[in-house]
């Protein structure tokens, strides 16, 4: 503990798996009782699972279909011509369920459930699909290793379901779309699994698949790529707590999306408790514990609803490599559309995807990388800071600062990451400064006047050359040379135009390969 970074996360994770060795190790026990591991909640409703089908985008009731009651299909207005989207919720936490406990059985599956199932319904009635829902509340509410070893059991009704639907209607598992929230995910790869080869799932998405208890666990005890003809998957809050993260962390699926390095989310900050209570009142809590969780389910659902905004994700090793901007290649498959939209070829294996994204919908930057090369005449380390702005054809964006890291010792290239909110259009000039204080110019002045390098036309300084930039979201490449070839050098507190060197291009990318 100790960091207030981490206590949140501590937080979850207690929650997630509610033992009461959490919490003695927060000196009590935050959540009124541990529970044993045979005690079960009971909300008053039937165990069991649902299959809800919805009318419309506002339609919150959903109508029951029924295995083996074939009326009930043309009774929800299933039309077998469109896909099916099926929503599988996750475990259900303390505090949405106390709602549906003391409301009456008709909203009951309403309060129960958490607000983002609505959004996503909502959007997704935009398109041409049949959009149903798993409901298995009663499972869900549980103490977490029960609901764990629930979602088998739930799994294999889904699969129920879709073989009859395939033998009553002829509805092929392949027009089947499963998502999965936390939990969920993992019900989804249990349908999948108790389908065979013949009958696969069309796709599986799981969003932050959950970690606790299916870590490290072998592909028939979790969501795998083998549970459908695509799987894709989206990682937002994997940091590690005391060995133990609320999404799973290792790769599951065809093409796993890790926004942000996938650990944590902007906006979710527990310093940004007043932003949320501000947007959810008293549930500000409950939203910022679970912000970086859900996040997954609203990247998604952002991916329906700014359809022209879409994030692409690119393949990459791990984070740190992605920082540098090294990973922004689409050539061979590397990149992808992140939610609904995303591209579904087939991988030889399963590729880890990384993006940066903002802090609220629409959520997709425009990724950069900056290869900066630099000649040191002053045969010093130097650490400056320098800053660059952007002109492009449709906007532009002032002074992103650049930190390199560590000093520039002698001649090096440094590449960088740098992402966007806006699109700029196509980037036509940079201006580079170095923007140490006057105080640091002063002392640089004199430097130069007690040590004198030669003559004025060995005077030192730091020279650019060269800075190549690629574009993540067009892959398109570009060089920009100094505007003023004469005067190269750059000084503290000056700043350089750049321009494409359009006649020197050629030669330049040669070297840069
Ligand atoms: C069923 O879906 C098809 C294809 O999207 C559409 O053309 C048709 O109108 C739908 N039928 C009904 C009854 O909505
Ligand atoms: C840096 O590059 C310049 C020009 O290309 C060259 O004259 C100088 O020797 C190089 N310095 C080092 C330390 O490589």
């Amino acid at each position: 503990m100790g960091s207030p970074l981490h206590a949140p996360v501590f937080l979850v994770v207690c929650i997630f798996i509610q033992s009461s060795a959490c919490g003695q190790g927060l000196g009590t026990e935050p959540f009124g009782k541990s529970y044993g591991a045979a005690e079960v909640r009971k909300p008053s409703q039937e165990m069991g699972t649902r299959f809800l089908l919805f009318k419309d985008e506002n339609d919150r009731r959903g109508c029951q279909l029924r295995v083996q009651s074939p009326e009930t299909l043309q009774e929800c207005g299933f039309n077998t011509s469109q896909p099916l989207v099926m929503i599988i919720h996750g475990w259900s936490g303390s505090e949405s369920a106390t709602v549906g406990e003391n409301s009456d059985s008709d909203s009951q599956v309403d309060g129960l459930l958490e607000t983002w199932i609505w959004k996503l319904v909502g959007v997704l009635k935009s398109r041409p699909v049949n959009v149903g829902m798993v409901e298995w509340i009663s499972l869900a509410y549980q103490h977490y290793a029960i609901a764990v070893r629930n979602t088998r059991v739930v799994g294999q009704e889904v699969a129920a379901l879709l073989l009859w639907l395939e033998e009553s209607v002829k509805f092929p598992p392949s027009e089947v779309h499963l998502i999965g929230y936390s939990l969920g995910a993992h019900v989804s790869g249990f349908a999948g699994s108790s389908m065979d080869g013949k009958h696969k799932i069309g796709r599986i998405t799981g969003l932050d698949p959950a970690g606790p208890m299916f870590e490290g666990s072998s592909p028939s005890d979790r969501l795998s790529p083998d549970d459908a003809i695509f799987v894709d998957a989206i990682h937002t809050f994997t940091r590690e707590h005391m060995g133990l993260s609320v999404g799973i962390k290792q790769p599951i699926a065809h093409y796993d999306f890790y926004p942000n390095g996938g650990t944590f989310q902007p906006g979710c900050h527990f310093l940004e408790l007043y932003r949320h209570i501000a947007e959810h009142g008293l549930n500000a809590i409950t939203q910022t514990i679970k912000c970086a969780h859900e996040r997954s389910v609203h990247l998604f659902i952002d991916s329906l609803r700014h359809s022209s905004l879409q994030s692409t994700g690119f393949q990459c090793s791990d984070m740190d490599s992605f920082s540098q901007g090294l990973c922004l290649s689409c050539k061979k498959g590397r990149c992808n559309t992140l939610g609904y939209d995303i591209r579904k070829d087939w991988p030889g294996k399963s590729k880890k995807l990384f993006l940066i994204t903002r802090a609220q919908a629409p959520f997709r930057v425009y990724h950069y990388q900056f290869k900066i090369q630099f000649i040191n005449q002053i045969e010093k380390p130097v650490e400056p800071t320098f800053s660059m702005s952007l002109l492009g054809t449709k906007e532009e964006v002032k002074k992103i600062p650049i930190t390199l890291g560590e000093g520039i010792a002698s001649n090096k290239t440094y590449s960088l990451l740098i992402t966007l909110d806006k699109d700029i259009g196509e980037l036509i000039i940079i201006k580079f400064k170095w923007e140490n204080s006057a105080v640091w110019a002063n002392v640089w002045n004199t430097v130069q006047v007690i040590m004198p390098w030669g003559m004025t036309s060995h005077y030192s300084g730091l020279i650019l050359k060269t800075i190549w930039v690629k574009a993540g979201e067009t892959q398109q490449r570009m060089t920009f040379c100094p505007e003023n070839i004469d005067d190269l050098q750059l000084h503290p507190t000056q700043e350089k135009v750049f321009v494409k060197c359009e006649v020197n291009s050629k030669r330049l990318k040669q070297r840069s390969r």
